[in-house]
């Protein structure tokens, strides 16, 4: 049986979550030691901080417990934010000594349920905030408690970007701890290819900086390892150059999925020009139908003429594009936050006519199968970069855990709003994920190792799937500096 102590973990916090939906507040014994703990850090840290609870009449808790998906939301018993490395020092030696259950939360995109909530201690870095611009070395200090958005406009303003998520709202500390795929990832590779150092406070309190020559091993394990290791309060990223860029949304109804399906292809076919990138997602709801939404990008104020003129000449119900600023193109991209919510993903070696065939009935099966089961939408998004996206970089990484071929990220997204029909729709999209891999296979894509992306994962992926053969070195770091298992308090890959 694969991973069997991450799934009881998930149904305890899945059921947890059910339970507690009816406002029945019943004292746990995870609740009495949390309070215990929340007591002392309120004690322990600098006026830098701030400690709050459920009956908080600012919005400090709400929003420090508040994340993208419902599902991924739970209430904790208090929440810290911490205002510096070492009062979050601090934080993690009363957690640890404590052995108090508790989560670390960014920009709180998680789509799996605990992996940034918790009911006992919530570690929100809201106030980590901070954006550094160093012209001379063309980097970045950025706090780990911002989404992009807020980088990019400030970044812009110094005519630079930097490489991070392509919707609004997404965390820079998650994304960046994972991976990262980004509008300019064909251009400059994978979000944490750009990180040249890390604040870190290390599960013994202690805080550090991690870089390549400092510390190998940790720099290594930072690059897909999440909150493995400690917990990040400041990226060092590169930076390069930025104006308008163009590009946006289109949609497209189902009567031209051939064509959007021919030009994706034919895109696949001929693109090598790096300034440029594609998102082609197959959305089924059952009040829509089946709709295409495509997201187009050019890095530079216009495309050469003839890249996107097949989707620009598809009929559409929606076309939204333009020569506009990076952070606009970002928030013109249309998401739905505070629904019931499972990523999960395929890691594609290419996108050919079967493969495009396969989604597209996927959509559409799943939708009508689930109609009855408060279903709101399923969303496949094939996501094709370019072969080179990881020539980037030449140091090793946490993940992928091989650099010698780039596999495909393909996004699957199940939203929903009944609470009773978790399990169903986690069943559901782990088969209709299944099936597009078996398929895949029977094509000759030759996923049996294709390492799955963590940041888009279903929470019973096994963790062997996502590291592969890292994981062997990657447990060694964890046992050297994480010798006490501190942060298999919180939530997440476990390694
Ligand atoms: C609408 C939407 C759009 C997305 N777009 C993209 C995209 O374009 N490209 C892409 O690659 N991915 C994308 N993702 C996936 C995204 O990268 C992950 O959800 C990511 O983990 C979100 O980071 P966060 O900080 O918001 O999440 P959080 O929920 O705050 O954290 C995610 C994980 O990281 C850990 N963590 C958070 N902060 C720290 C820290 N400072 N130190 C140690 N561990 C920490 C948490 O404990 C948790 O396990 C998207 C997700 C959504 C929902
Ligand atoms: C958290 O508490 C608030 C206020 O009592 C409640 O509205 C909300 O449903 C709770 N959330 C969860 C996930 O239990
Ligand atoms: C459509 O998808 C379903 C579910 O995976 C599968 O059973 C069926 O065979 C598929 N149909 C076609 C035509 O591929
Ligand atoms: C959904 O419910 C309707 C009305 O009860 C029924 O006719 C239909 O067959 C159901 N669909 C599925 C997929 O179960």
């Amino acid at each position: 049986m694969r991973c069997t102590s991450l799934w009881k973990t998930v149904f305890f916090v899945v059921a947890g979550l059910v339970t507690l939906r009816g406002g029945d507040v019943v004292a746990t014994p995870v609740q009495d030691t949390a309070n215990n703990a929340c007591t002392q850090i309120a004690h322990a840290v600098s006026s830098a901080s701030g400690v709050f609870f459920p009956s908080d009449p600012t919005s400090h808790y709400a929003s420090d417990v508040e994340h993208w998906a419902i599902t991924s939301s739970q209430n904790s018993t208090c929440s810290v934010e911490p205002g510096t490395a070492k009062d979050l020092g601090s934080v993690l030696q009363i957690l640890g000594r404590t052995r108090t259950s508790f989560a670390v939360k960014g920009g709180g995109h998680a789509t799996n349920p605990g992996f940034s909530s918790t009911k006992g201690v919530q570690i929100s870095l809201a106030r980590f905030n901070g954006v550094t611009y160093n012209a001379n070395t063309q980097t970045a200090d950025v706090g780990a408690g911002l989404v992009w958005d807020d980088v990019y406009t400030q970044l812009l303003a110094h005519g630079v970007i930097a490489i991070g998520g392509r919707m609004s709202g997404v965390g820079v500390a998650g994304f960046s701890l994972g991976g990262g795929y980004s509008y300019l990832t064909n251009q400059h590779g994978l979000g944490h290819d750009n990180i040249v150092a890390y604040e870190l406070v290390l599960p013994s309190g202690a805080v550090t900086t991690v870089t390549e020559t400092s510390n190998s091993d940790l720099f290594f394990a930072l690059r897909g390892g999440w909150n493995n290791f400690g917990i990040v309060t400041k990226f060092t990223m590169k930076t390069y150059p930025q104006g308008q860029v163009w590009g946006g949304i289109i949609e497209i109804s189902s009567e031209h999925l051939d064509a959007v399906n021919a030009a994706t292809l034919n895109y696949i076919e001929n693109a090598a020009d790096p300034k440029s990138a594609l998102a082609a997602s197959y959305v089924f709801s059952p009040s829509s139908g089946l709709v295409s939404l495509l997201v187009l990008f050019y890095s530079e104020p216009s495309p050469p003429s003839g890249l996107f003129d097949d989707f620009l000449s598809i009929p559409a119900i929606v076309q939204d594009i333009s020569t506009r600023s990076y952070v606009s193109l970002v928030q013109s991209v249309p998401e739905t936050a505070n629904l019931r919510t499972f990523y999960h993903t395929v890691p594609h070696a290419f996108y050919d006519a079967s493969t495009l065939n396969t989604i597209v009935n996927e959509t559409s099966f799943w939708g009508e199968k689930l109609a009855n089961d408060s279903f709101v939408s399923l969303t496949y998004v094939a996501e094709p970069f370019l072969p080179t996206i990881l020539t980037h970089s030449t140091s090793p990484t946490a993940w992928p855990p091989s650099r010698n071929k780039a596999f495909l990220p393909t996004n699957v997204a199940i939203k929903w709003s009944d609470p009773a029909a978790d399990t169903l729709m986690h069943d559901s999209i782990s088969a209709s994920v299944q099936n597009v891999i078996n398929v895949a296979n029977q094509d000759g894509q030759g996923l049996d190792n294709a390492p799955f992306y963590g940041n888009y994962a279903l929470f019973s992926t096994p963790v062997q799937s996502i590291y592969g053969s890292n994981l062997g070195r990657l447990k060694k770091i964890k046992a050297t500096y994480d010798p006490q298992n501190v942060m298999s308090l919180a939530g997440g890959w476990k390694i």
